[in-house]
């Protein structure tokens, strides 16, 4: 009788391995992961490169090494170049990742037109779409007569060929859910799959020194399938991020092996596909209230870059026994936090009230900074008195109800200045005597504590 042959099970989530199927995953520990795969056929060890006669680095002295500044390739959208870290280094693998509809596959395939067009000729790859399909997007974001091949492919060694055949000086591949080896018989999508594809495509971007950007799905909890394998593959991790029902997307970067993380990038989605938003601060406050309690303006900074945004709080005596604390864009915990130091350090009577806190336009913001902003805006809508319209806020809050210091004090400075702020309210350890050259036009008013602070803001 012939023997059956080998399978492995093979955690979704961590891409652990086991011989046995098991409930829980045992390195991760999630529950019902456990998916039967079959292993690669031959090994993928180093004796077996050796064998084959693969090429064996030896290594080099550091002296020795020769030090390379990355030359890098415009991507002709400003805002994608910037979150890149100033555009595409040849060779990297980045794997751009966000809810279906955000608007991946629209920002790419543009992308892609504006370098065939300044370039040379780009590679899509699509296991998702047709290529009448992609055809018809293209034509409302003006592609036009660029050298953009398009390839309706989900098998990884086409691909694979098409890169050599056409040698593209850009491949897209959409989406690396959709790819699968001959190699696996797992399905698409699979844990196994997905890594051996990156892989693959991370050995072709390397050796032919193309750029290769992959869109990756996200699951329901928001992060990537097959996570950790992918994220350690790929040189660069990109998150695709926005509300369904505002027409902003921020692309923010979460791992940059050629540039500084958390850099940021704002488009707008239009009939004809994603305009860069050059002046964030503007869109984000385009619609703020004048003189509405509750409304406060604070410095926030994503990467290198300096946004002002709007936000709101409303403040109301609950009806039911048990108040309720609603965050939109902030950390509720953080909230939870806030409230505990306004009550207990600043003497606010919150306990029986509702609140809700709000950062307007579905921007999400998690830097310590935006405390004194968001404590104001609380404090705004309790005693129902308006924050001056010209006063932007930074700082962080302490439990003891201090305000500390924080970094990039002057670009926040600087930003608030610039967008028509006459005053800021900040730490006092940040004030610094060359700030007060930056904004001339800007008051810069120093507090150590809370209290300080509303007493200044709400008088
Ligand atoms: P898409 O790029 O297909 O999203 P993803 O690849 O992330 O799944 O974006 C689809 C959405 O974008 C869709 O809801 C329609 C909208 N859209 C526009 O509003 N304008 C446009 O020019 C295009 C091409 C898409
Ligand atoms: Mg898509």
């Amino acid at each position: 009788m012939p023997k059956a042959p080998r399978t492995i099970f093979v955690c979704q989530e961590c891409g652990a391995q086991s011989q046995k199927w098991l409930g829980r995953c045992a390195d991760c520990g999630a529950w019902n992961s456990m998916v039967e795969e079959r292993p690669a056929e031959g090994p993928a060890t180093v004796a077996h490169r050796f064998a084959t006669g693969g090429t064996a680095s030896t290594a080099q002295l550091y002296a020795d090494v020769e030090l390379r500044s990355h030359e890098r390739v415009s991507t002709g959208i400003d805002e994608f170049d910037r979150v890149l870290g100033g555009g595409v280094v040849p060779g990297s693998l980045v794997l751009l990742g966000g809810e279906p509809g955000i608007g991946k596959s629209t920002l790419l395939l543009q992308a892609a037109a504006s370098m065939a067009r300044a370039v040379g000729p780009v590679l899509y790859s699509s296991g998702e779409e047709s290529e009448h399909q992609i055809k018809s997007r293209g034509e409302r974001l003006g592609v036009g007569d660029a050298p953009l091949y398009l390839l309706a492919e989900t098998c990884l060694e086409r691909i694979l060929e098409e890169i050599v055949r056409i040698r593209p000086a850009l491949v897209i591949v959409d989406s690396i859910q959709t790819v699968f080896s001959l190699r696996f018989q797992s399905a698409p999508g699979s844990i196994g799959q997905v890594r051996e594809a990156a892989t693959q495509l991370l050995f072709a971007a390397k050796g032919q020194n193309v750029p290769v950007f992959l869109v990756g799905h996200v699951t329901k909890e928001g992060s990537l399938a097959g996570p950790k394998a992918l994220e350690h593959v790929v040189d660069t991790v990109l998150y695709f991020e926005g509300e369904r029902h505002h027409s902003h997307r921020v692309v923010r970067a979460v791992k940059n092996r050629f540039g500084a993380v958390s850099e940021l990038g704002v488009f707008e989605m239009t009939a004809n596909g994603l305009r860069a938003v050059p002046n964030p601060s503007k869109l984000f406050l385009a619609e703020r209230p004048l003189n509405a309690p509750g409304s406060a303006v604070l410095c926030a900074v994503e990467g290198s870059r300096p946004i002002l945004v709007e936000v709101q709080a409303l403040v109301s005596t609950s009806t039911y026994g048990t108040a309720r604390r609603m965050a939109h864009g902030i950390d509720a915990q953080r909230l939870s936090l806030l409230l505990a130091v306004l009550e207990k350090r600043a003497g606010l009577h919150l306990g029986g009230d509702d609140v809700f806190v709000n950062v307007a336009g579905g921007m999400a913001i998690d830097e310590p900074a935006s405390d004194l902003g968001i404590v104001a805006a609380i404090a705004s809508s309790l005693r129902n008195r308006p924050l001056p319209p010209t006063v932007a806020m930074f700082g962080e809050v302490g439990l003891a109800g201090e305000v500390r210091g924080i970094t990039q004090a002057s670009l926040r400075i600087r930003e608030a200045a610039q967008m028509g702020f006459s005053r800021c309210v900040m730490p006092e350890a940040n004030i610094d005597s060359s700030d007060r050259s930056i904004g001339r036009s800007c008051d810069l008013v120093g507090v150590r504590s809370v209290g300080e602070a509303l007493d200044h803001l709400l008088g």
